[in-house]
C-alpha cells in the first residue's frame, strides 16, 4: 500500500530529507541482540523476548506518557521499558541493564548510511534527524557512527515535549527548514512512524527493512524500499 509518486515529481518537489533515527539509521535491534548474547548463558530464550518486550514497551510508553500529558524524555522511558521487561522475564541484572542502556551512546548507523547520507548532501539537499530521541542520545548515536558533518539539523522532540506521531511533532521539521510538508522527504523504518508523517502532508518513504506489513492507519508513503540504498535513486540522484 504506497501511493507510488512519480520519481520525476519526488525529485522536484524534494528540497530535504528527514529521517527518524532507530531503526532507521541505527541499528538498534543488532546492537541489542549482541549485547543480550553476551550475556546468553543465564538467559536461554529470554534474548530474544527481552529485546522485542523492550522496544515495544519503550514505544508504548512514549505514546501513553503523550496521551497522559505526563512527559520524561526518552531516556527515561527508554529505562523504564527496560526495568519492565526485564522484571517480566525474571532477569535481576544490573550488569545487564548498564549494558543495554549504554548501548545507545555506542550504536552504529546501518553499513549504507554514510554513503547515502554523502550522496543527497552532494546533490544539494539539506538532511535532518527527527527523533524521540534526546539531544544527548542522538549526539551519542551520531558522534558515534561519524555522521556528524552529513546532518544539517538534528530535531529532538524534547523541543516541545510530545511524542511522534502527534502531528506537532512532524511540524518541528517543517517549520525548522521553512519548507512546505511535500517539500521534505521523511524517511522511517517504522510504519506508525511513516503513517505520522505521511498524515502531515510529508513526503514519505517506507523503508521497511524488517519485512513488515503495512499498518491500517491514515497516512501512506509515496515508496516502500528495503533499505537506504534505494533512496538516492527515488530522488532523481
Ligand atoms: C525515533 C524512533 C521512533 O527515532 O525510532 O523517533
Amino acid at each position: 500500500m504506497t501511493k507510488d509518486v512519480d520519481i520525476v515529481d519526488l525529485k522536484t518537489r524534494t528540497k530535504a530529507c528527514v529521517f527518524d533515527a532507530y531503526g532507521t539509521l541505527f541499528d538498534l535491534a543488532s546492537a541489542a541482540m549482541a549485547a543480550t548474547d553476551e550475556f546468553s548463558e543465564n538467559m536461554g530464550t529470554k534474548t530474544t523476548q527481552l529485546s522485542q518486550i523492550w522496544r515495544t514497551k519503550q514505544i508504548e510508553y512514549s505514546w501513553i506518557r503523550t496521551m497522559m500529558g505526563e512527559h520524561k524524555d526518552f531516556w527515561q522511558v527508554t529505562g523504564d521499558a527496560l526495568d519492565f521487561a526485564m522484571e517480566h522475564l525474571e532477569l535481576d541484572s544490573e550488569a545487564l541493564r548498564d549494558r543495554l542502556m549504554e548501548l545507545y551512546f555506542t550504536l552504529d548507523a546501518f553499513p549504507e548510511v554514510y554513503e547515502v547520507l554523502s550522496q543527497l548532501k552532494q546533490a544539494g539537499l539539506k538532511t535532518a534527524i527527527l527523533s524521540n530521541g534526546s539531544p544527548e542520545m542522538l549526539q551519542g548515536a551520531i558522534g558515534h557512527s561519524n555522521i556528524t558533518d552529513l546532518l544539517d539539523e538534528v530535531y529532538s522532540i524534547e523541543q516541545i515535549g510530545i511524542y511522534k506521531p502527534d502531528p506537532r511533532v512532524y511540524r518541528i521539521a517543517v517549520d525548522g527548514l521553512g519548507l512546505a510538508p511535500e517539500n521534505i522527504c521523511f524517511v522511517s523504518a517504522n510504519g506508525w512512524d511513516v503513517a505520522g508523517g505521511a498524515n502531515l502532508g510529508l513526503s514519505v518513504i517506507w523503508v521497511n527493512r524488517y519485512k513488515q506489513v503495512p499498518e491500517r492507519l491514515p497516512g501512506l508513503p509515496l515508496h516502500e524500499i528495503s533499505d537506504l540504498k534505494a533512496l538516492p535513486e527515488l530522488l532523481g540522484i
